[in-house]
């Protein structure tokens, strides 16, 4: 029998005997782990099949008698907009436009009950071993935790809050000695640029929000970040730096990624050759490896693998292997913006974060926004056929948002098999796409407004904008908002072909300026776009993902599907360097290709 704190204040207490493992909460859902068997995936229960549920056949039999009328559900129903707009943080959420009644919205909320995600997020938080295939607590809501949570978060006889604190109190140390100049580059100069190099989680977070934030960025040091293994990348990315102030940050959960450790020998190169060219001595080895521990430091849970690499153990930042890549952006993989944006302003992220958290823990389902959004995601696919979601934020520093998604989302939801590996019973993982609103109306909105596919859209919008600014005549952001509306507006209701026959067009041209609407968006409102509300958004898009996750019966924790390409990858590229023996296993495809290359390279 072992005690661990729970969440929410109260005690889980194990019983643990051969084949069975129960845990009995006080103040809270008892959990009941099915019999283990040491093969089996999982330690929580098997994924109870959504599409078995009765809120499934209740849902099956709505789409048989649907027909969507958002003109007429908004005409017939004037409360419809207040009972389905929601408080998230400071997110003010609009599902109005949603193509939904009442009853199918209950039928949803059954969904989420009957397929227990609320027991499972309780799970998640609790530190269950929900990331099944490897064996794994799913713990990123741990990083946000504040300081004074009590009583502390006991996993696995680990005691996370401390070690999140830990952690965090280091890097908010090494974030100011940077910002203040305290710490300084090999020839004592303070440091102006930092350059994060990592990919996937390691990246895309951090740019995500360093752009949206940048603004805040106050002590005088600007973020830039490097990915690719296309050496263009770097190569863009170094252009103009001085390498006596410049900072590299290593970040890789786990130090064996071969983009991130490739591009990190080519800035330590980078590093040694243009000090070298400003006069700096690097006569000797032990000159080397002195600038590379001024101008190297790494994010990783692996830091056996850092010291190897040669950057001194002191200057890295560890995390946990319960934080997945793509929810790491509030773990150390945050240091780029504790340095560039400043601790304070990473904290109210983090605190952004922790409101959503609470309110997905101690809200019911029929108020809970990021289960609701999951649902309605689920609803549109499983039942109304869309294969892809748009993400349209009005707010350009939310430019590389849904980049951002992309990899939450799909590397989270694209699978085939369910928690306990047997075949998903259902459609999963929709495509997530988007580009920033007004440049998409240019693009692809007339496919969203008239085109054969169902796209749900989240729109997202900020009150007032980072630049206040007026052409002499108007507020330029007001015209941007009046867009985001329109567009809302113009998808929701469309334009029959009466109206458009009322404006004197006739013939086969109507059809053509006919908009059928019923087009389902939601609209997410905020008063600005500060840290907490990034914070916020953030949170609200992994916890939707965990709703459709769990409603699949999908670990939305694991992306073995990443895997093969890049094992493959290391068995090709000698065959493209001249290896005729690896070329000669390869396939007539890429033996094409290769010899393709080999002739043209010049
Ligand atoms: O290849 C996919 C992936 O494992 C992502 O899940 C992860 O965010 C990315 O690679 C980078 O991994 P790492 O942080 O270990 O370098």
């Amino acid at each position: 029998r072992t005690d661990q704190q729970f969440w929410r204040g109260a005690t889980l207490r194990w019983f643990s005997a051969p084949g069975l493992r129960l845990a009995l909460g006080t103040g809270t859902t008892a959990l009941v782990t099915a019999p283990r068997d040491p093969t089996s995936l999982g330690t929580v229960n098997s994924p109870i099949d959504a599409t078995t549920t009765s809120a499934w056949a209740e849902l099956d039999a709505h789409k048989h008698a649907f027909a969507p009328d958002l003109r007429g559900w908004f005409a017939e129903d004037p409360g419809r907009v207040e009972r389905m707009s929601l408080q998230l943080g400071d997110l003010h959420v609009d599902l109005s436009k949603n193509l939904v009644t009442d009853e199918i919205l209950a039928s949803l909320v059954k969904l989420a009950q009957e397929t227990g995600v609320l027991d499972r997020y309780q799970a998640m938080l609790a530190g269950e071993h929900i990331n099944t295939t490897e064996d794994r607590a799913v713990l990123h809501t741990a990083l946000r935790r504040p300081a004074d949570a009590a009583p502390d978060l006991v996993v696995d006889g680990q005691n996370v809050d401390q070690d999140v604190q830990e952690v965090l109190g280091r890097l908010n140390e090494f974030a100011d000695g940077v910002r203040s100049g305290e710490w300084t580059g090999v020839t004592g100069k303070r440091v102006e640029t930092i350059v994060n190099i990592g990919i996937g989680g390691s990246d895309l977070g951090p740019v995500m929000v360093y752009e949206a934030l940048e603004l805040y960025a106050n002590a005088g040091i600007s973020a830039r970040f490097v990915s690719n293994i296309d050496p263009t990348d770097m190569a863009q990315k170094v252009k103009g730096l001085d390498p006596e102030t410049t900072l590299f940050i290593v970040a890789s959960k786990t130090f064996t990624t071969l983009e991130t450790l490739t591009n990190a020998r080519l800035a330590r190169a980078w590093l040694w050759t243009t000090l070298a060219e400003a006069g700096v001595d690097l006569s000797d080895e032990d000159k080397k490896a002195d600038a590379v521990a001024h101008h190297f430091v790494a994010v990783s849970t692996a830091l056996d693998k850092v010291e190897e690499f040669g950057i001194d153990p002191a200057n890295a930042f560890g995390f946990w292997d319960w934080v997945g890549g793509r929810y790491s952006v509030d773990s150390a993989i945050g240091l780029s913006l504790a340095i560039a944006l400043g601790p304070d302003v990473f904290g109210e992220l983090l605190e952004g974060f922790h409101t959503v958290d609470r309110h997905v823990a101690e809200t019911p389902v029929e108020q809970n926004v990021p289960v609701l959004m999951g649902l309605l995601n689920v609803w549109y696919v499983n039942f109304l056929g869309s294969q892809s979601h748009a993400v349209l934020p009005y707010a350009q520093q939310l430019h590389r948002f849904a980049a951002y998604l992309q990899q939450l989302t799909m590397e989270s939801n694209g699978k085939s098999v369910r928690w306990d590996g047997s075949p998903v019973t259902t459609d999963t993982g929709e495509i997530f796409w988007g580009e920033p609103g007004t440049n998409g109306q240019h693009a692809f909105y007339q496919l969203i407004h008239q085109g054969t596919r169902l796209i749900p859209a989240d729109f997202i919008a900020v009150v007032n904008p980072a630049y206040p600014l007026t052409d002499g005549e108007q507020d330029v952001h007001s015209l941007f908002l009046a867009n985001f509306l329109a567009q809302t507006k113009a998808l929701a209701f469309g334009k029959t072909a009466q109206e458009v026959e009322a404006e004197g067009t006739k013939g086969a041209l109507v059809a053509a300026r006919t908009f059928a609407g019923n087009r389902p968006t939601t609209s997410i409102f905020a008063p600005a776009l500060t840290p907490a509300v990034l914070g916020q958004l953030i949170a609200l898009y992994e916890h939707i993902t965990f709703t459709q996750g769990v409603i699949w019966g999908i670990n939305s924790f694991d992306q073995w599907g990443v895997e093969l390409g890049k094992k493959l990858a290391l068995e090709i590229a000698p065959a493209i360097e001249g290896d005729d023996a690896a070329l000669a296993s390869q396939d007539a495809s890429t033996q094409a290709l290769i010899a393709y290359y080999r002739e043209h390279r010049a």
